[in-house]
């Protein structure tokens, strides 16, 4: 069975909130996550729970379904809101549709009427999400992939990773887009300011798909910069596949010059997915003993387990700072490959930064973090030449297969 619809029935009688939930429960594939009172209540929860479908009554007290539908609409466009009136409610009903209301249901109405309805509602609002105007002829390019990638969580990965992106696109003036792919917690859109309407899980439940859907579901930052988000929820995270992650880089390749990938510190199927088609995957690491150890296991796994080549991992060091930490000279020695870029620890600007949801590369080009950001994106994009797609090795068989494979062999 695929993913269950998820439904909000809003309605001030209590007793027809419990009819239409019962109705509703008989369907396997329709989930009821929340029910609410009136229009405030409506809106709080559509805040918070971000369902598919909200089956919303116009009058209500004391906020009423027009005004919850016109809020809900602008602040989480992604709920498709379906209206219920009794006859006689025209006039209502022609401005919930005006607010964006994208379908109704006149009461009395039947459980095949209600369930068709929310299918429909839901299915006709989400094919609209794909439905891409065909772009310019795309040109015969295959974007450079770059993962951003630690053995360890709050080493700054998805700071490196947004603020890497702005420089390439700004300064550089490339095309660039960024995948979010740390599936459960993705906090691009938190970094950038935005709350995204469509996400990798929008692409992945299309059907069928390829470079056009993928296009339609990215967030367009500024003109070089795009991002593609990760799910909404962290349960959606397991309906993507690393499968779909090539899919989703395969079709990106042509739309950037640069992908960059954000992930989160594991090696499940997804993120291997993305290690593997990387052109080149830049490792974090900070100044701290159990950091070190991590990043040595993980670069034992790339080169001895992955059978990455040498030159596709490049390590960088995150908050770097001489008084304090182990020398970068001896993380060197300890991890047997130099360091490419060395980001300068600036607490304040990375926090100003995250809070304002402008990358310091942009608010304060000159600082020196900046300054380490620069000289990152120098080693990684400063050849012009974009890089063809690397071979893949040992595509399906996930990391613990891999690793038994390699015990084999
Ligand atoms: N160079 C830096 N100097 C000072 N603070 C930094 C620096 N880089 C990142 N930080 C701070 O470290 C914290 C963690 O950063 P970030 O969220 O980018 O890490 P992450 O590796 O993506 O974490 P997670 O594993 O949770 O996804 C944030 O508060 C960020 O502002
Ligand atoms: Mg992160």
């Amino acid at each position: 069975m695929g993913r269950r619809l998820r439904v909000l029935i809003v309605d001030d009688s209590a007793p027809t909130r419990d009819s239409l939930r019962r109705l509703l429960e008989f369907q396997q594939d329709i989930e009821v996550v929340g029910e609410a009172a009136d229009g405030e209540e409506a809106i709080n929860q559509a805040r918070a729970l971000v369902p598919d479908v909200i089956l919303m009554d116009i009058n209500m007290k004391p906020v009423d379904g027009i005004t919850a539908t016109e809020v809900i609409s602008a602040e989480v466009p992604r709920s498709v809101i379906v209206m219920m009136s009794v006859q006689g409610e025209q006039e209502y009903l022609r401005q919930a549709m005006a607010a964006g209301a994208r379908d109704y249901l006149t009461k009395p109405f039947g459980a095949d009427e209600l369930v068709n309805t929310l299918h429909n509602a839901y299915e006709r609002e989400s094919r609209r999400w794909l439905q891409v105007v065909p772009g310019p002829h795309l040109p015969e390019r295959k974007g450079k992939v770059i993962t951003v990638f630690s053995a360890k969580g709050g080493v700054g990965k998805t700071t490196i990773a947004t603020n890497l992106a702005a420089l390439i696109s700004h300064e550089l003036e490339k095309e660039v887009v960024i995948v979010d792919l740390d599936l459960q917690f993705g906090d691009v859109p938190v970094l950038l300011d935005f709350e995204p309407r469509r996400t990798i899980v929008d692409v992945v439940e299309a059907g069928e798909w390829g470079t056009e859907e993928v296009r339609g579901c990215l967030y367009e930052y500024s003109q070089n910069l795009k991002v593609l988000a990760a799910p909404m929820r962290p349960e959606e995270a397991e309906l993507v596949g690393g499968g779909h992650v090539k899919q989703v880089i395969e079709s990106l390749r042509p739309l950037a010059d640069f992908i960059i990938i954000d992930t989160a510190q594991n090696f499940h199927e997804p993120v291997l997915a993305a290690l593997d088609e990387s052109d080149e995957i830049a490792i974090i690491s900070t100044l701290d003993i159990p950091t070190v150890k991590n990043v040595r296991l993980c670069l034992d796994v790339m080169q001895g387990v992955l059978d990455y080549p040498v030159d596709k991992t490049k390590l960088v060091v995150n908050r770097d700072a001489e008084d304090i930490g182990i020398k970068a000279s001896l993380l060197e020695d300890k991890l047997g490959i130099s360091t490419c870029a060395r980001i300068p620890s600036d607490g304040r600007l990375a926090i100003q930064a995250a809070n304002t949801g402008v990358p310091f590369v942009l608010s304060n080009p000159r600082a020196p973090i900046s300054q380490g950001i620069r000289e990152l994106a120098q080693e990684l994009a400063g050849s012009e030449e974009i890089k063809a797609a690397p071979g893949r090795t040992a595509v399906n068989r996930g990391f613990f297969g891999r690793i038994l494979h390699r015990r084999r062999a």
